[in-house]
């Protein structure tokens, strides 16, 4: 609920003495802070769209708290269940250097945490500043259970832009009338798609363009001539989104915790797993008028999908008022416009613009030479219906997804993490991933007849510092869609990108080896690809998935194993005594 923070005595002394003297604050002088959070797991009865529902929340929060920390900082962070549900928690975007064991995704680095049980997870944030959230990892559990993780540049360290006024986390998210955990359940069984939500939300609110819910409107008040940053995160279960305010041009400053060279946009485009930090100016003088704030969806595949818009309101505070509510009424509200809900051109342009900064104090360290390449396919696909069933997916079938045709079964009897370390794979997972499409066929053609996946647990084992090129391959199977792929334990820089099939004879020679974004979650072009490096210098079980969370449920999910290096400051920490069991 609340946060212990302690500073290290020699730190505080550091700073008071530097405050006295005016002295900017020696980087190192200031030791390490350790943040302390407790998350109770428990239900809350939360009210949307005229509906009550029991939820699953961190504390009774809805969105759950948000943790706080600076470049550097250790976080340690107690989970207790009290609900029925298995839990676990994924600091989605920390790197977890040798910290796998608190990494959070269910089977894979951990068994989940079940009722009455409790862990504690414990890392250090290291060479990453910006805004990255929590999330539950298991099943959909994290339908309402996320929160922000906003880092600070390290005390005395400023942003390379202007130093905002305040700053406010906008977090997006995708709200159901029924229990998600039954919507994933019947999909799963029936092997249809899943049931849609019923709204968006921005900061856990859907906004006054659904009905019964104008009361829950996310409302930013704000001061004239003033430097506002946007910390906004995209925690929607299943839907990429565009966002704009209106008459307000926003500049992205910082995606996934890394700054970027600044830009200005109208309309951002956010999928989910990604975060962007954007530099809200306000008007000089207060203008006689409420803006609008608005996301809908960006939609590439055949399905259905929730189509509404969450809305929230910019308000500008009369200078010297303190509340404005009887003050918004009379205003002239200006709505924003957002692209058509499958434009394409316009994800494909706005993402062409993110740049790393690439200076000397925020270097883009990207592999220059490759040990390791891969091509992976990514994509829907079936699976056959049991026997004396009738399956509601395609033709009778069920919907699955797959990384190259293997659609990922996770292990049930110790975490694929549990099982590394302790020498004890067999039965758990093989180590024969495909480098390469099993069969070879025309990804963004004509999909082949028979697109039955096969369900595996198989890994990548790379070597310490290994240098990984990966290419994604979209394919056409039952629809080309956009997939937002994140890999956990890594950023990666992206080095190319392009629609159709990946050619190796002519694509490398566009790379951008020199300011190309560096990410934890990039999104895999409708009908293209997207090629990605990274070096494999954190040891540990690292999973990969589609963060649209239907097509991971379906297996679209991976993972590599990076085995420790030689020295000692490069092998994964010890287990801790209070992991759960299996
Ligand atoms: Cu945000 Cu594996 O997840």
């Amino acid at each position: 609920m609340e946060s212990t923070v302690q500073h290290s005595m020699i730190c505080s002394l550091a700073w008071l003495l530097a405050l006295s003297t005016l002295l900017a604050l020696p980087e190192l002088s200031c030791g390490s802070t350790t943040r302390r959070y407790k998350f109770d797991i428990r239900l809350q009865n939360v009210t949307r769209l005229c509906r009550t529902r029991s939820i699953v929340t961190v504390n009774g929060k809805f969105p759950g708290p948000k943790i706080m920390a600076r470049e550097g900082d250790r976080v340690v962070v107690k989970v207790v269940n009290h609900v029925t549900n298995n839990v676990t928690i994924h600091w989605h975007g920390v790197r977890q250097l040798r910290t796998g064991w608190y990494d959070g995704p269910a089977y894979v680095t951990q068994c989940p945490i079940r009722t009455g049980q409790s862990f504690v997870y414990n890392f250090t944030i290291v060479g990453q500043r910006g805004t990255l959230f929590w999330h539950a990892h298991i099943s959909w559990m994290r339908a309402t259970l996320y929160g922000p993780i906003v880092i600070l540049p390290k005390r005395g360290v400023p942003y390379p832009f202007p130093k905002p006024y305040k700053e406010i986390p906008v977090i997006f998210g995708e709200w159901f009338n029924v229990d998600p955990e039954a919507i994933i359940a019947q999909a799963l069984r029936t092997g249809a798609g899943p049931n849609i939500s019923d709204a968006y939300t921005i900061n856990g609110l859907p906004g006054p363009l659904y009905n019964c819910s104008k009361k829950d409107t996310f409302e930013l008040k704000v001061k004239p001539g003033k430097t506002y940053l946007l910390r906004m995160i995209n925690a929607a279960l299943n839907d990429e989104l565009f966002f704009s305010i209106a008459n307000h041009t926003l500049t992205v400053v910082d995606v996934d915790a890394v700054y970027v060279k600044p830009f200005e946009a109208d309309i951002v485009h956010i999928a989910p797993g990604q975060t962007t930090n954007v530099l809200l100016h306000t008007k000089p003088s207060p203008p006689d008028a409420t803006f609008l704030m608005a996301a809908r969806p960006y939609a590439t595949g055949s399905g259905t999908f929730d189509n509404t818009t969450t809305a929230g309101l910019l308000v500008y505070l009369p200078p010297n008022a303190s509340s404005s509510s009887s003050h918004v009424k009379n205003l002239a509200l200006f709505r924003p416009t957002l692209p058509a809900l499958n434009d394409t051109a316009y994800t494909t342009n706005y993402t062409g613009k993110l740049r790393s900064l690439a200076s000397a104090q925020f270097p883009a360290n990207v592999p220059k030479t490759v040990e390791r390449r891969f091509y992976f396919t990514v994509g829907l696909g079936t699976s056959p219906c049991a026997k004396n069933q009738t399956c509601q997916g395609p033709n009778g079938t069920k919907f699955a997804a797959s990384v190259n045709n293997i659609s990922f079964a996770l292990p049930t009897s110790a975490a694929l993490l549990q099982a590394h370390y302790f020498g004890q794979t067999k039965g758990v997972y093989d180590t024969d991933f495909p480098d390469t499409p099993p069969f070879p066929f025309n990804y963004t053609g004509t999909p082949p007849n028979d697109t039955f996946v096969t369900n595996a647990t198989k890994v990548v084992v790379l070597p310490f510092n290994t240098s990984v090129e990966l290419v994604m391959q979209d394919t056409s199977i039952q629809g080309a869609e956009s997939h937002p792929l994140h890999l956990h334990g890594f950023n990666f820089f992206v080095v190319g990108t392009g629609f159709g099939n990946y050619d190796p004879s002519k694509d490398p020679r566009r790379f951008n080896l020199a300011d190309p974004i560096e990410r934890n979650t990039v999104g895999v072009p409708v009908g293209g690809w997207v090629a990605i490096r990274f070096l494999a210098d954190n040891p540990g079980v690292w999973f990969m998935h589609c963060h649209l969370e239907v097509h991971t449920s379906w297996g679209l999910r991976m993972a590599w194993v990076v085995n420790d290096g030689w020295l000692p400051n490069q092998k994964l920490v010890p287990p801790p005594s209070d992991l759960p069991r299996c």
